[in-house]
């Protein structure tokens, strides 16, 4: 008899955006007159950029003709983005990452899930509570979290850095010694960041533990203080202890489009052993290369062209979140993030909880957000907007959450 494994019954719940989506669906469909206003997943609402569409075209009409077809993409990505990625997003910054460190893949999300599966079943991870679900998630599915306390919403074998109003929501070295550290900068769901001061302070404490920073940096291009890092190999140290992710849904608008890549420095290893080679074994056996036509629509990413528009298209988004940060202070209401960041983080009204206020919300305001419990039990009490809305229903809503 088969059996399934048993850890993804210890798994609460579905996956936060399913369980809201499922929610919104359920009240929409009860109440089919209310104009609903979706600023919950933080799924971009504008157009891919004129530099990216000409791209995408040309590639098209490439896979058209037998002399230009391509058909399955290096495992790895193609040379072109690789060489492209390592120039402008690195060297530029004066971080020594060559093209063959650099791994293409589909998006940061599943890069950021199936990373762990390249580390010891008995690695211990360490995560800044509120945090990004599919950290713990993934790792919980593994069989490396232990077991869930449903009343305090806690893994027994996580280690837990709250990131609070009091702390300023920048996670704390911790007591306990992990083995993998989850750091998310600019952070999603809190929106604040951390600056080249404070992250050396983790790489060299990783790399006096001998621990991996697992560095996620899908909003980097939201970025808009000097002293905040855009990458983690920004910092003296980190090619010997940091994998980092990156996105382009973010900056480029391809949460539907898919393309994000991952850079494994060949200089962390783990006595001997190189994780670069781990994670090209695995890239190479279970993934068979992103499309040859987003690739070549991300090349459009690094154009002149394609960044000032891209810059434009960033720019639009972050005035969304300095319309939502003030429309909620003067509403009253405590507002943190949004200014390195497309996210906006709250406290909710009046100490309800964070599906209180978000059931709340979409009864009288009939907008979604994200309850910041469904991140971690130090996220209770909180909620999270997005940026990522057209211009019009950020205002919207706003005007609805003051008239309430
Ligand atoms: C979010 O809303 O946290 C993100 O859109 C989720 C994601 O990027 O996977």
């Amino acid at each position: 008899m088969f059996r399934v494994n048993d850890n993804y019954l210890k798994l609460p719940g579905s996956y936060l955006f399913s369980t809201i989506g499922k929610k919104v669906s359920a009240y929409a469909q009860a109440n089919p007159d209310k104009k609903i206003i979706r600023l919950g997943i933080g799924d971009v609402t504008q157009p891919l950029v004129p530099a990216i569409v000409e791209a995408m075209h040309e590639a098209v009409d490439e896979m058209g003709r037998a002399e230009t077809f391509h058909g399955y993409a290096p495992d790895q990505g193609y040379g072109f983005l690789r060489e492209e990625i390592a120039k402008k997003d690195y060297q530029a910054r004066g971080c020594s990452i060559s093209a063959d460190e650099i791994f293409v893949s589909d998006g940061a999300k599943s890069d950021c899930g199936n990373i762990q599966e390249i580390f010891s079943q008995d690695c211990r991870i360490a995560v800044c509570d509120p945090v990004y679900p599919v950290y713990v998630d993934s790792n919980a599915m593994a069989g490396r979290c232990g077991e869930y306390d449903r009343t305090r919403g806690l893994w027994s074998n996580v280690i837990y850095m709250p990131c609070t109003a009091e702390n300023g929501f920048a996670p704390q070295l911790p007591d306990q010694r992990p083995d993998l550290i989850y750091l998310c900068v600019p952070n999603n769901p809190t929106g604040t960041a951390l600056t080249r001061g404070q992250l050396k302070t983790w790489v060299d404490f990783a790399n006096e533990i001998g621990a991996v920073i697992l560095y996620d940096a899908a909003y980097e291009a939201y970025i808009a203080d000097d002293e905040v890092p855009h990458s983690i190999f920004e910092i003296e140290g980190a090619r010997t202890c940091a994998i980092e992710f990156r996105s382009f849904s973010k900056n480029a608008g391809f949460t539907g489009v898919r393309l994000g890549f991952t850079v494994v420095p060949k200089d962390l290893k783990s006595g001997d052993t190189a994780v670069h080679g781990l994670w090209a074994r695995r890239h190479g056996t279970k993934f068979n290369g992103a499309p040859y036509l987003v690739q070549k629509a991300a090349m459009a990413v690094y154009s002149d062209q394609g960044r000032a528009q891209l810059k434009e298209q960033v720019a639009y988004y972050m005035n969304n979140a300095r319309v939502i940060y003030e429309g909620l202070k003067s509403a009253g209401y405590s507002v943190y993030g949004g200014v390195n960041a497309p996210y906006i983080w709250m406290k909710t009204h009046q100490g309800m909880t964070s599906w209180e206020f978000f059931d709340w919300l979409l009864e009288r305001a009939n907008v979604v957000g994200t309850p910041g419990s469904g991140f971690g039990p130090s996220g209770e009490g909180y909620f999270r907007l997005t940026a990522f809305g057209t211009y019009e229903s950020t205002v919207e809503a706003m005007e609805r959450i003051a008239g309430i």
